[in-house]
C-alpha cells in the first residue's frame, strides 16, 4: 500500500510517499526555520503563511522523487494535531482536498504518535509490547504501545517539554534557534577547551528524578540556568550548554530507566526532535535493558514519511468532511 504523508504541525512542510510503512519512496521537508533564527522562536503567523507556499510544491516534489503520480498513491495520511492552528490547517486542508479531488482515502493521524512510527521505517519493526519515549518541542511523553491501537501514558512533563528547555535555555544563553541543536553544538567544544565532559559539576537540578512517577518538569531548570547567569555573568557558554544538556539527558534517561524496570517491555522507542541529540541516543543505548529503537536522524525530527508509516499501521480512513485539524490533541487518543 502506497501512502501519501502530510505534516505541517510547526514550521515543517513535508510530504513523503511510504509503501507499507516501510519503504520510504520520497521524504521531502521544506521549513522555516532560518526565518525563526532571527527572531529566535517561532512566530505562528509566518510559520502557516510560509506553509501555504511550500505545500503544493513539496507535494509535487514527493511524487516526481518517488516516481509516481496520483493514480499511485493508495491513501492520503495527515497530521491533524496537536500543534499550531494555522500550520495544522495547511496540511488538513490541503490533505481534504486532494481526498476528495482524487477520490482517495484520508487517514488523520496524531502526530506524537507518529513520532513512534519513525522506528518502524527502514528497521526491524519492533516487537510489543514497547515503551516509548517521545520528546518534541511541545511534548514529553513515556508511553506504552501494547499494540498499534493500544497506546498507554506512564507519564509526561508537567510544564515545558525537553525541546521547550532545550529551546528556551538556549535562547537565554544567546545560543541561537532551535536550541536542541545549539546547545548540542555547544557542548561538543567542551572537549576542545581545557574542560573535560567529566569535569561537569551538575550546577544544575534534575527536577522530579528521585519522584515516584514518570512525569518530568523542566521549567524549574529554566529558572536555575537564569539565577546562575545572573550571580555569574562570565561563565563560559559552553560550560553551560554541556550543563544543561546533562541535565535533561540525566532525567529523560532515569526515568526511561525506571519505567523499563517496572514494565519489561520487549522493545523502547526513542522519538521526537530531541531523539536527535547524540548525548541522548547513547545514554539510552547504553542504559536501557529493552531492545533500543533510534530514529534515523532524517525522521527523527518533523517528518512526513513517519505521518505516512503510523497510518499504514494505524488505518482509519475518515471521510474528507468529518476531518479537522486538533491543536490540543495529546498522545493517546
Ligand atoms: O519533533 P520536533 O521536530 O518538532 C515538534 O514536534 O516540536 O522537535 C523539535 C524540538 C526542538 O525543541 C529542538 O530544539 C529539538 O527538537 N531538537 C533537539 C535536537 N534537534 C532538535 N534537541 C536536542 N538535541 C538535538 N540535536
Ligand atoms: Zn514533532
Amino acid at each position: 500500500m502506497v501512502i501519501l504523508g502530510i505534516e505541517t504541525s510547526c514550521d515543517e512542510t513535508a510530504a513523503a510517499v511510504v509503501k507499507d510503512g516501510k519503504i520510504v519512496l520520497s521524504n521531502v521537508v521544506s521549513s522555516s526555520q532560518n526565518l525563526h533564527a532571527k527572531t529566535g522562536g517561532i512566530i505562528p503567523e509566518e510559520a502557516a503563511r510560509k506553509q501555504i507556499e511550500f505545500i503544493i510544491p513539496a507535494v509535487e516534489k514527493s511524487l516526481r522523487a518517488a516516481k509516481l503520480n496520483e493514480k499511485d498513491i493508495d491513501a492520503i495520511a495527515v497530521t491533524y494535531g496537536p500543534g499550531l492552528i494555522g500550520s495544522l490547517l495547511v496540511g488538513v486542508e490541503t490533505a481534504k482536498t486532494l481526498s476528495a479531488i482524487w477520490n482517495k482515502p484520508l487517514v488523520p493521524v496524531n502526530h506524537l504518535v507518529a513520532h513512534l512510527y519513525a522506528n518502524f521505517i527502514s528497521h526491524t519493526t519492533p516487537s510489543f509490547p514497547a515503551m516509548g519515549l517521545v520528546v518534541s518541542g511541545g511534548h514529553s511523553d513515556l508511553v506504552m504501545m501494547n499494540d498499534h491501537n493500544n497506546i498507554a501514558l506512564l507519564g509526561s512533563t508537567k510544564d515545558d517539554a525537553a525541546g521547550e528547555a532545550f529551546d528556551k535555555i538556549s535562547r537565554l544563553l544567546g545560543l541561537g534557534y532551535p536550541g536542541g541543536p545549539a546547545i548540542s553544538k555547544a557542548s561538543k567544544e567542551i572537549n576542545k577547551s581545557n574542560n573535560t565532559k567529566g569535569g561537569l559539576l551538575s550546577l544544575f537540578p534534575r527536577p522530579m528524578i528521585h519522584e515516584d512517577n514518570f512525569d518530568f518538569s523542566f521549567s524549574g531548570l529554566k529558572t536555575s540556568v537564569n539565577n546562575y547567569v545572573k550571580k555569574n555573568p562570565g561563565a563560559s557558554r559552553t560550560v553551560l550548554a554541556a550543563e544543561v544538556q546533562e541535565a535533561i539527558v540525566d532525567v529523560l534517561v532515569a526515568k526511561s530507566q525506571k519505567a523499563v524496570e517496572k514494565y519489561k517491555p520487549k522493545s523502547f522507542l526513542l522519538a521526537g526532535g530531541v531523539s536527535a541529540n547524540t548525548l541522548l541516543r547513547e545514554r539510552i543505548a547504553a542504559q536501557i535493558s529493552s531492545k533500543v529503537y533510534l530514529p534515523e536522524i532524517e525522521y527523527a525530527t518533523d517528518n512526513a514519511a513517519m505521518v505516512a508509516s503510523c497510518a499504514y499501521s494505524r488505518y482509519f480512513p475518515v471521510p474528507w468532511r468529518d476531518v479537522s485539524a486538533n491543536p490540543e490533541l495529546i498522545i493517546v487518543d
